[in-house]
């Protein structure tokens, strides 16, 4: 099975990218086909600065490689390094309806948090259409704000094979249940956007700052608790083992636990976690000439699989 999904270098990496779509990834290296990139060009629709783009683009490459991604296992790529999906964006474009696009959440939310509604951020979903069918991908894992994109590069593929004929591989989302949406902070959908995430890679203080401050209720420390409705509960389970899950559930039920003891076991429980991805990091930082040969060596091996996707496609349309 062939399974792709792209990351956008916008910001740092949080939580919710990790568990929502990251670690999936990460996992599928030594059971599929696995297509992983960062989308810089889906980047541009909302970073101008192009310092930013580049350190961004750098940062992201660094950071997924310390999370786990083996270029070897799989094939791993800078978005514009293969130029071929932008031909395809074109070419789908023209059979996209209006209206499927004017349908996406995600354009109405940025753009109502006030990223400029640029032409590229419409049309966002057909260029991520295009990732997904340039390389006949099956499974896309994703969070769930992702569906729709899916749904729509889906509904994409459809429409151009009924009309030109069977090209495309239709392909289907993966969304892990039970971290469909990591909660932030504040409670809402853990976002780069929104402020409220707890970065992977942060130094330890600023991630204790984090912690300290997520949402809590305004229970008496010693009155008993439900872990189901708190947020330092949803993040723990993310990290927590089913036997550390029980005895965290007892400790609220049973009340004398204040929400700031919670956070600490949390805090303690989430450095732990990512201690050795930092390590990792660290090093790689040290060799930036073989984390250039690395995306040079998975462009080429991305290329491969697009170009003879794209002939057939330029066939089919009538440009050949
Ligand atoms: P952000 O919302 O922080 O900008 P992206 O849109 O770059 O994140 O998302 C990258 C990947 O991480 C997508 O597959 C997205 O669905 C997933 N993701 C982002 N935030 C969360 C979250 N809070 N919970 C689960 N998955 C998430
Ligand atoms: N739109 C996705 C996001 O913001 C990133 C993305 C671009 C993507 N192209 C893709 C995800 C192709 C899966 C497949 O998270």
């Amino acid at each position: 099975m062939r399974y792709l999904s792209g990351i956008q270098p916008s910001g740092d990496f949080h939580i919710g990218n990790y568990f929502g779509m990251m670690k999936r990834m990460i996992e599928m290296q030594d059971k599929s086909d696995l297509f992983a990139f960062i989308v810089n060009f889906h980047a541009l629709t909302s970073v101008s600065d192009p310092e930013r783009l580049r350190q961004g683009t750098e940062k992201a490459i660094l950071d997924y490689l310390a999370l786990g991604l083996d270029p070897d296992k799989c094939t791993f790529w800078l978005q514009s390094d293969v130029p071929e999906v932008t031909e395809l964006a074109w070419i789908l474009s023209c059979v996209t309806p209006h209206g499927l696009l004017e349908r996406a959440h995600s354009y109405k939310d940025k753009v109502a948090k006030g990223i400029s509604p640029n032409l590229g951020l419409f049309t966002y979903p057909v260029l991520m259409a295009a990732d997904i069918l340039a390389y006949n991908a099956e499974i896309i894992p994703v969070g769930k704000d992702q569906k729709q994109h899916v749904e729509m590069a889906r509904d994409i593929a459809v429409k151009f094979n009924n009309h030109y004929g069977e090209t495309f591989v239709v392909p289907k989302e993966e969304i892990n249940k039970e971290v469909a949406t990591v909660p932030g902070v504040d409670g809402q959908k853990m976002s780069k956007s929104y402020n409220n995430y707890i970065e992977i890679f942060a130094p330890d203080n600023v991630i204790k700052k984090k912690i300290m401050s997520i949402k809590t209720d305004s229970t008496p420390v010693e009155d008993p608790k439900n872990p189901d409705t708190c947020n330092v509960f949803a993040l723990y389970k993310l990290f927590a083992n089913a036997a550390e899950l029980v005895e965290m559930r007892q400790k609220y039920e049973a009340g004398g636990m204040g929400y700031g003891d919670a956070k600490k076991i949390l805090l303690e429980k989430i450095l732990n976690y990512f201690e050795p991805f930092k390590t990792k990091r660290a090093e790689l930082e040290k060799n930036k000439n073989q984390i250039t040969q690395i995306m040079k060596k998975g462009a080429q091996k991305a290329r491969d699989i697009a170009s003879p996707i794209l002939e057939t496609v330029r066939k089919r349309v009538g440009l050949q």
